[in-house]
């Protein structure tokens, strides 16, 4: 079981190491995922047009996780984790216990 705390502020959940709180994108290069906790404190990242946004106070992210409009820090980039197939073609698994750069892919 993993540890992991979720709660709100005002309007603004946020999530901490939640089994729910990552994504996994693909792009160009192959499929990767990143933590959707937001660098300022903690919100909860949602997908906007082109990116991740944060409705807690705005911050604005890539679609690599790199922060584009604060309040989180410009340039930061969100964690990326390992992500592997279960098997060949199988289930893809995102392990949190294996932080990769923000430029590795699967493919
Ligand atoms: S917690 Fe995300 S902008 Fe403040």
């Amino acid at each position: 079981m993993r540890d992991y705390t979720t709660t709100t502020s005002g309007s603004c959940p946020l999530v901490f190491g939640s089994p729910q709180g990552y994504y996994l994108v693909r792009d160009s290069a192959g499929i990767y995922a990143f933590n959707a906790s937001c660098l300022h404190q903690g919100g909860h990242i949602n997908p906007t047009q082109g990116g991740f946004g944060c409705p807690c106070h705005g911050s604005q992210y890539d679609l690599n996780g790199t922060v584009t409009q604060g309040p989180a820090p410009v340039g930061s980039i969100l964690q990326h984790y390992q992500v592997t197939e279960s098997t060949p073609g199988g289930v893809l698994v995102i392990d949190p216990s294996k932080p990769v750069s923000a430029t590795t892919r699967l493919t």
